[in-house]
Formats: C-alpha cells, structure tokens, sequence
C-alpha cells in the first residue's frame, strides 16, 4: 500500500507544455476599470459599509467568517428608478406586474408631469436611500466611473402604465409624446447629483436591452422595457440636449445596452447619422458568453471613434468557469476597456457572494468571487491592454510601475505553461520572482492563494497548472 502510493508520486507524469509570447506592441486601449450595476443589491444592503470595503477596496476584509480579498471596483452604474406608488395628474396609479418583487421595485425620482421643476411637488429626491448611499459608500472609497442608467421609462411616461414592459414585449412603451421626457428624468437626475449629491455621473444610459422582446409588462419580474432602434435614435439627441442646456455637455451618453454582441453591432449600424454623433461610448451586455461576433462588434465600434464597454455580465454558474471562460473571450475579441458584473450579491450561482434581497439575507462567497479577483485586483485603471499571445492568456502593462500583469487560465490537464517576455526590451530581471496567485475554477479549492515560487529565467517563466486553475502572475521593471 505504501509503496504503491510512494511509486504513483514518483512516477513521471507525461505533461503537455506551451508557450505563450506576450506581444508588447499591441494595444487594445487602456483600462478604465471594473464595476457591477447597483439597483436591486445596492436597495436591499446599500447601509452595509462591509459590503463597500469588500467590493470598492483592495483591502482584506473579514466578512461573516470569511476572509475576503477586496475586489477593487471603480466603476458603478445607478440605476434609475421607474416605480412610484403615487396617482398621476389623471388619477392613474402604476399597473404592477404580478410577478415583480418590491425588491426589483426601483424608486422613480419624478411622481407626475405637473413640473419639470427639481425643487416643485413633481419631484421626490428622498427615494432610493440604500442605492445612493452605496454609490456614495463606493465614490469615498476611490470609485471614479459612475453611470445613471435606466431599465424602463418612470411608469406614467408608459403606454399601459407598467414598467416591466409593454403588453406583447415587442412593441414600444415609452408614449412617443414622452421621448423628450424621458430625456428630461435622466439629465434632471444627473443635475440633481452633480449639485446636490457631488456625483458626477461619467456617463447617461437611457435604454437597458431595448431590441429585446421579452420586456413583457403583464408577465414581467423585472423593469423594463422594448425600444425600436428609429425610437432609440429620437430619444439619443433629445439627451443629448437636456444634459447639454443643464451643463452637463461633458457627460457622455452611452447606448443601448443590447443583450448580446450581435444585436449590439445591428443596433448601432440602424441608429441615425445624428444618433450616433451623440453616443460617446457603445455599452453591450455579455450574455451571448460563448457565441456571437465580438470581433465585428469591436471592429464597427472602434472605426467609429467611440468607446466599448462590457456593462453588463452575469450567469448562474458560481464555480467561476463561465466567467473565466467569457471574459477572456471578451478580452481576446470584444477589447473592452471596462467590465462590469451585473449584480455582486444575489441568489446562488448569480451572486459572487450568495444573498437574498427579499430576505436580506447574506450567505457565503463562491468560487467565482476569487475567479474575478484573479483580474480585479491586478489589471488596474490606467494599464495598456496587450496581445497575450493565445485564447487562454490576458496581459496588461503599467507603464507607471514598470509592471506586467499576466491572468491565465489551464482548462487541459496538468501542465506546464511558459511566458515568453522576449519580445519586450527589458523582460524583467532575470531570477527575479514573478508573485503569483491562484484559484480553482470548481467548487472548492484555492482561493486567490498567493505563491512567491516563481522565477524569472532568461526571458521567461514557467509553471505548473493543475486543471482548472486560473493565475495571475506580477512581472517587475518591465520595459517595453
Ligand atoms: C424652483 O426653482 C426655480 C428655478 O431656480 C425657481 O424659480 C422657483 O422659485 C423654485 N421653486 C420653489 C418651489 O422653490
Ligand atoms: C511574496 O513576496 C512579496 C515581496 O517580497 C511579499 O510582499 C509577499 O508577502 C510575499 N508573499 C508570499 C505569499 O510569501
């Protein structure tokens, strides 16, 4: 018995081996940061100072018996509210969809159409307490992207007086004698936040997966609501101009939040000439994960002058292999310069930390916490984006600090993967540590573990994967 076990570790194991050439001269733009959307979460846990040190720090952070490494994020996205349970000037209330939580109920600041006056009767700037407090909670601790985004018009500006959409899902909801309304709500907002909150909202988002079909008012969980892609291209310029006669010239407007990279890339083809001036940024959503063409959508945005955003990811797969998987994909095809995970507590799989929001429940961090960690606590606002060099591979560089930051991933089995720095001008120190860390992709198992094992040798490294397993690697006085 003994000796089997003894001969089984000795034994050679036959090892695959690659190598990977990160290619320094390469660049696909530079980082602006990491993020998650507020909105339900934010409602739900918004007073929990904890929750702002685990997501919005770097620092350690020991939470419900867990000991948790910061996340670091920069990048928040409020969500501005369609519901109010007060009559409109006719006497209409909203209609609610049966199925909808008051957790996904986000509070409207504007009640009725009597004023666009923020200071009149029209208005409630008290709502939504526990979702501003947390953007504030995150802006103190170094969050400096904050986007207003919007999943449905305020319920009174709606055809059938639902937000979670329009009776079939497909049609438009916002009354077109609204176009300019809407408008009107998210640059009052960001007004309101620029004087009265000191928020400045670094971007406006008016539509949230607009072509969908699947905003379906009577039926909804959710706010939201359909857009034809002529309807998107009426509202833009009216944003446009209510931020601009508020001041607000230097807010970009970000659109349209499509549900995947294909729809995406039609949308923004089909909006007008006009339409398009207007957007500073493209913000797409990741939920094609493994399929659609990231390529073409970078290829449109980027020819045009703007900006892309991953805005929105999410799935109920909490070992961590999904988003490995798809945010490398992003990283390889899509070169986004900032990623955003759609809500950081929710329910298990989705959550990065399990919660319940009815509840105000709590429970614990899953694999894919430490997954994201791998890339949130190393590939910072400022560094250039580079060519890893193959599918499984992220690299980034700090000119500042000289370093070079490398994620990989190994979904083969046990091997050995090197990193050739040859083509930089000073590939580090030769014997010099790379600092490393790594978590298993499953259900268990290392959970961002650090290791100082690593060396420098000639003009790469080389280490050990188990299978499954994502590292993050630190090379020091790197030069390209
Ligand atoms: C609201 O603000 C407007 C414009 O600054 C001002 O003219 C008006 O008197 C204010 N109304 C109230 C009720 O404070
Ligand atoms: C690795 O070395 C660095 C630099 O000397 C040190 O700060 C860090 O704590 C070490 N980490 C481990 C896991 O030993």
């Amino acid at each position: 018995m003994h000796f089997l076990t003894l001969a089984a570790i000795l034994l050679p194991v036959a090892k695959a081996a690659e190598t990977t050439t990160i290619n320094p001269s390469s660049t696909f733009g530079t980082w602006e940061g990491w993020g998650t959307s507020l909105a339900w979460w934010a409602k739900a846990f918004g007073t929990q100072t904890t929750l702002a040190d685990i997501f919005f720090t770097r620092n350690t952070v020991n939470f419900n018996g867990f000991v948790l490494p910061g996340l670091g994020l920069n990048l928040v996205r409020y969500n501005a509210g369609a519901c109010s349970t007060n009559k409109d000037p006719d006497g209409d209330t909203m209609v609610v969809s049966p199925d909808i939580t008051a957790s996904r109920q986000m509070d409207a600041f504007w009640l009725d159409w009597n004023s666009i006056q923020p200071n009149s009767s029209s208005w409630s700037w008290t709502v939504d307490a526990n979702q501003r407090n947390m953007m504030q909670l995150a802006i103190a601790r170094g969050a400096n992207l904050v986007e207003l985004f919007s999943n449905s018009p305020v319920w009174w500006m709606c055809y059938n007086l639902n937000p979670s959409g329009s009776n079939d899902g497909s049609s438009d909801n916002l009354e077109s004698w609204n176009w300019d309304q809407h408008a009107v709500y998210l640059a009052t907002i960001a007004e309101f936040a620029a004087t009265n909150w000191g928020v400045k909202f670094t971007s406006v988002e008016a539509f949230n997966e607009p072509s969908a079909s699947y905003w379906v008012g009577p039926t909804g969980t959710q706010e939201g609501c359909h857009f034809d892609v002529s309807t998107m291209s009426n509202v833009i310029p009216f944003l446009r101009s209510e931020l601009n006669s508020r001041g607000l010239s230097s807010v970009i407007i970000s659109a349209s939040d499509e549900e995947t990279y294909d729809i995406a890339t039609t949308t923004f083809g089909g909006l007008t000439a006009a339409a398009k001036a207007d957007i500073g940024r493209v913000n797409v959503h990741g939920y094609q994960y493994g399929g659609g063409r990231r390529d073409i959508l970078y290829s449109d945005v980027s020819a045009a002058g703007k900006k892309l955003w991953n805005s929105e990811y999410g799935e109920g797969d909490g070992t961590g292999s999904m988003l490995a998987s798809n945010l490398i994909l992003d990283f390889v095809w899509l070169h986004p310069t900032a990623w955003t995970y759609w809500q950081v507590l929710d329910g298990a799989g989705w959550g990065l930390i399990t919660a319940d929001n009815n509840a105000k429940t709590i429970g614990a961090p899953s694999q894919k916490y430490f997954v994201l960690a791998q890339f949130t606590r190393h590939i910072l606002p400022g560094m250039t984006i580079m060519d890893g060099g193959s599918s499984y591979t992220v690299s980034a560089y700090s000119a500042s600090t000289k370093t070079l930051v490398i994620v990989a991933v190994n979904w083969d089995a046990a091997q050995v993967l090197s990193f050739d720095l040859s083509k930089f001008s000073k590939p580090g120190v030769n014997g010099a540590l790379v600092q490393r860390w790594a978590t298993q992709i499953g259900s268990s198992g290392m959970q961002y573990t650090a290791f100082n094992d690593t060396f420098i040798s000639g003009t790469q490294f080389s280490v050990n994967f188990a299978q499954n397993v994502i590292m993050t690697f630190q090379v020091q006085n790197v030069s390209i």
